[in-house]
């Protein structure tokens, strides 16, 4: 049975075609719409395997839609200027915009863009495009992309987009809807990447604003005017956006005029709030630099005479800090203001060279107060000539004697600050047996006196009461408590100046 309605169904169809097919050939000529009245019978191979079989009758009436459909678009495209806007002449024409992003991202901050994928929707009134169907049967008429041509459409273009694709598979991705009243629904599928002005001053806790604005090309406000439509962009959880590192915060929209030499137009912007994930950044940055900051401190820890220990620990720090801040900057464009991590991470190096240089401060000044004043002490190692000693002998002593030499005016008037009482009783003679300490000592009270001494009276006795009396022999001491609490506090201001800025 159904080859034979197969046969009947075919012979129906090339029926059908040979009468349509002079008629169209002849209306070529006529108005050049031959691809419009192709366009709604191409869908007839999809709709008849469903008839197929089933309701033979159907086909008739389907063919008599089909050539109302036809009479309709050849009746309306007849005397349809399409290089015309509708209603030329009179009020603008009002375009009603509203998208659909399919995607946003990646969001490039080096080239200071974004890709957005998005469907567009615009809406007019064509009058000329109006159609009466006595039978009510077809209300809107819709087409793809074939029929755009033959159609008045309005000339948008983005503003500030570097590069646009549309997509063409496996038709290009458009369509046009056309009411009975005359009102044109067009909407096309595009990608866009553009331009977006990235504000990186805060930079791991930034968010941006990127805009995507539009406008006609050619017809300025008097001609066609352009207006959201009201509507919702939906963002939901999981949708599979690609903004990685960012999350998108919402959008909202502005409508401004521009004037230019061709003349006002109107321009549609909406922009994409997008915050950065804080994540990211913390791993890659801000934990390496804290931890090798808090690495350098280690050498506090490490006696002094361990000068390549210390030297080696501290310029490894430096170093870890130079690269990492190198790298903080390597997916970065090239903007000559600071940032905040770049604040932070200068924060994190300076602590790391005040570490080192905190042992190069020590050894240098106790390098120094050996070479000015050998210990008496020392000479008395060597006359009784322990050559074994002689190696570790002077590093011991260097430690030990710092309190007698450094701080002798300072400290010897009484005060029991230094760690080694025996020491301390043969201080007083050294003192007075050596100019040239002397001369030294004064030198640098001179120099704590100008730095460190916040007191009135600096002079005579209230020195010593001074609390800010500095042991060099102490500098490690302080160091272990002054670095550690300067970083603490530094990052207490930082993280609470970075969250309510
Ligand atoms: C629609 O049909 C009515 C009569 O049926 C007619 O008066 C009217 O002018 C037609 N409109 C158009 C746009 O063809
Ligand atoms: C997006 O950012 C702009 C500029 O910063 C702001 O004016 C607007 O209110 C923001 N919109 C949303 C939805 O957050
Ligand atoms: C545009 O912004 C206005 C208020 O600023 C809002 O009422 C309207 O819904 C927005 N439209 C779109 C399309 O976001």
């Amino acid at each position: 049975m159904s080859p034979r309605v197969l046969l009947l169904l075919l012979g129906i169809c090339m029926l059908q075609a040979s009468v349509e097919g002079p008629q169209v050939k002849s209306e070529k000529g006529v108005s050049g719409n031959s691809d419009g009245s192709h366009s709604p019978k191409s869908q007839e191979p999809e709709t008849k395997p469903i008839t197929e079989g089933t309701k033979p009758p159907a086909t008739g009436r389907r063919a008599t839609s089909i050539s109302k459909a036809t009479h309709i678009l050849n009746t309306i495209l007849s005397n349809y200027d399409y290089r015309l806007r509708p209603g030329i002449g009179g009020k603008p024409t009002v375009v009603t915009v509203e998208f659909s992003v399919n995607n946003i991202g990646p969001v490039s901050i080096v080239d200071m863009e974004y890709t957005i994928d998005i469907i567009f929707y615009q809406t007019w009134y064509d009058e000329r495009l109006c159609y009466n169907d006595s039978t009510d049967s077809i209300k809107t008429l819709v087409l793809q992309s074939n029929m755009v041509s033959q159609l008045w459409i309005p000339d948008t273009f983005f503003w500030k987009s570097k590069r646009t694709q549309e997509h063409s598979i496996t038709m290009p991705n458009q369509m046009v809807r056309i009411h009975k009243d005359g009102k044109v629904l067009y909407t096309i599928r595009m990608t866009i990447d553009a331009g977006c002005t990235f504000n990186m001053q805060r930079f791991p806790m930034d968010s941006h604003s990127c805009p995507l604005s539009f406008s006609s090309f050619s017809y300025p406000t008097s001609e066609v005017i352009y207006k959201w439509a009201d509507f919702q962009l939906v963002m939901n959880e999981d949708n599979s956006w690609k903004l990685f590192q960012f999350d998108f915060k919402g959008m909202s929209n502005k409508t401004e005029m521009l004037s230019t030499p061709a003349g006002d137009f109107v321009v549609l912007t909406s922009f994409f709030n997008i915050s950065r994930r804080f994540g990211y950044v913390a791993i890659q940055h801000y934990v390496p630099s804290s931890v090798t900051t808090m690495l350098s401190w280690v050498s506090f820890w490490i006696k002094k005479d361990a000068a390549s220990a210390r030297t080696s620990l501290g310029v490894t720090s430096v170093l870890t800090m130079t690269t990492l801040s190198t790298f903080s900057r390597k997916n970065f464009p090239r903007v000559s203001y600071i940032t905040a991590l770049d604040c932070y991470i200068t924060t994190c190096f300076v602590f790391c060279f005040c570490a080192l240089t905190e042992f190069a401060m020590l050894n240098f000044l106790t390098y120094t107060q050996m070479k000015a004043h050998p210990s008496p002490k020392l000479s008395q190692y060597r006359r009784r000539g322990r050559g074994r000693a002689e190696a570790s002998v002077p590093a011991r002593l260097r430690a030990r004697q710092l309190p007698e030499t450094f701080v002798c005016t300072v400290v010897n008037m009484g005060d029991s600050d230094g760690d080694d009482d025996d020491e301390q009783e043969d201080q007083p003679a050294d003192v007075g047996s050596a100019p040239p300490p002397q001369f030294l000592c004064s030198m640098w009270r001179q120099g704590f006196k100008k730095y460190f001494c916040v007191i009135a009276n600096c002079e005579g006795s209230t020195w010593q009461q001074g609390h800010l009396c500095i042991h060099i022999d102490r500098l490690d001491d302080y160091s272990r408590v002054v670095f550690p609490l300067a970083f603490f506090f530094f990052n207490v201001l930082y993280w609470l100046v970075c969250i309510y800025s």
